[in-house]
């Protein structure tokens, strides 16, 4: 009997399929503090989580008979995978759940921005109907920069095509002129791209390269107006930097999903000028949480039940 331990809450249909699987049980334990998880964890062969539970070093201190950490979504950046492949404990993620709804996400924010809807919504409900102040921007025409380009990435050039949008992007692990049949053409470099870009979006994870992707910097090589969209994760962005450049209107604008710190008490971006803000809700639909949730809970049982690895991250 394999033993498994739900650390976070995933979807209903993945907990019906853990439920429904055979020579697994299982024990839901939602909001252990660390040092209880860190106590719990090794008495499990398997651990699901989604992104609120953090697996740190200290948490893997006495790994007992873990063997596998199944992460239902994306990102891994809340578990120390250096400290997790030392122990022998794999690491799987859900690549393809949360795609479109990310994409999705990130087209919303960018629209919300150019015809400023948070804006002209707040004036409305407000009771007031002044037109003329909340003049909107057509996406249609401006050039786009996406900063990475796996899924996410690619999703989001897609729907900016169809949104007449020219679209260029820029990924060191993405070589030559043009990608997607010719429709996007590759920056070199980052700077490149935000020289040319009238909105940047991330899409690259969060690594030791990857913190601060965006500082002063590079926000000085951006254009005027030019408005970046976050839903990756909040530490590829300089957060002190990018509200600084909002308040000056050195930049046109941000939408902003992810942060630094979750929630984010105290960001400079929570009073910042021309800023959308959501709260890490890019891949939390209905559909994408039947998807990791199940997918996640898959890959765990392939590998505890059969030893079958699949999108295995270490
Ligand atoms: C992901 O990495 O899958 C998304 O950011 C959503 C999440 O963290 O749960």
């Amino acid at each position: 009997m394999v033993r498994i331990l739900v650390a976070d809450k995933i979807a209903e249909a993945g907990m019906e399929r853990l439920r429904s699987a055979t020579g697994v049980s299982f024990d839901v334990r939602h909001g252990l503090s660390p040092a209880e998880l860190a106590g719990a964890i090794g008495e499990y062969d398997g651990v699901l989580i989604r992104s609120a539970v953090k697996i740190t070093r200290e948490t893997l201190a006495k790994p007992g008979r873990l063997a596998v950490i199944a992460r239902a979504g994306v990102g891994v950046d809340n578990v120390d995978v250096e400290a997790a492949t030392q122990a022998g404990i794999l690491v799987l993620n859900t690549p393809d759940a949360n795609t479109i709804s990310t994409a999705e996400h990130t087209v919303a924010m960018m629209l919300a921005l150019y015809h400023r809807i948070v804006e002209a919504h707040t004036h409305v409900a407000g009771g007031g109907w002044n037109r003329a102040v909340y003049e909107g921007a057509q996406l249609a025409g401006r050039t786009l920069g996406i900063v990475g380009f796996g899924r996410i990435g690619r999703a989001v050039a897609q729907r900016a095509l169809a949104l007449e949008m020219k679209v260029i992007a820029y990924d060191p692990f993405v070589r030559g002129e043009t990608t997607l049949n010719g429709a996007v053409a590759l920056a070199q470099n980052l700077e490149q791209l935000l020289r040319d870009s009238d909105c940047v979006t991330l899409h690259a994870s969060l690594s030791d390269e990857t913190r601060h992707l965006i500082g002063p910097a590079q926000i000085s090589l951006m254009k005027p107006s030019a408005k970046l969209i976050n839903c990756a994760r909040g530490a590829l962005v300089d957060e002190p930097a990018l509200a600084s450049a909002l308040n000056s209107g050195q930049l046109g604008g941000a939408a902003i999903d992810v942060y630094e710190n979750e929630p984010p008490k105290g960001s400079p971006l929570l009073t910042a000028k021309n800023v959308v803000l959501t709260p890490h809700l890019a891949a939390s639909t209905a559909e994408a949480q039947l998807r990791v949730s199940i997918d996640a809970v898959e890959v765990l049982l392939a590998y505890l039940l059969q030893g079958e690895v699949r999108s295995a991250v270490n």
